[in-house]
């Protein structure tokens, strides 16, 4: 997969005085079906989190609340991406090699995953990663 496959994708917003609403649709906003919702807080700061990819999960990452900045590379190229709203996602298909750091104060990641949690699922060292992608090129 690559990076170009990692999409940020704009949300509705129900813009209002007392405050605004965003909502998620299955089958109509992110493009798997979601088995799992999880989510990071009270991040302290400095604090790294990800530091793996994963094979066959799909996942839809959203700022719930702060910001904090998502790391991404395919084996070939790397780009950092600031999540900072709550009206869009950044969607990651499986194989993507993630990390995330720079938590603001108070932030909260929303992760919708296409899979439920499996340790099997995830590669936790880079180098069996690459190897991985070099299988299958
Ligand atoms: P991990 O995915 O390593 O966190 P992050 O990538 O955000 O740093 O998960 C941390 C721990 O939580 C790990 O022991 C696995 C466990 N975990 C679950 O039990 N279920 C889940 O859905 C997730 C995401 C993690």
């Amino acid at each position: 997969m690559s990076l170009e496959t990692c999409k940020l994708i704009d949300l509705p917003k129900i813009a209002d005085p007392r405050g605004n609403l965003t909502f998620i649709e299955g089958g109509r906003h992110v493009p798997f079906e979601v088995k799992r919702v999880f989510y990071l807080y009270d991040v302290p700061g400095g604090a790294d989190r990800g530091g793996h990819a994963l094979k066959q999960c799909h996942q839809f990452l959203i700022a719930m609340s702060g910001s904090f900045d998502v790391i991404l590379d395919d084996g070939n190229e790397k780009k950092r991406i600031q999540l900072n709203r709550s009206y869009y996602g950044l969607y990651l298909p499986p194989m993507i090699w993630r990390e995330m750091d720079n938590f603001s104060s108070g932030s909260v990641c929303l992760v919708l995953a296409s899979e439920r949690y499996s340790e099997a699922d995830y590669y936790r060292d880079y180098t069996p990663f690459i190897n991985a992608l070099k299988a299958h090129s």
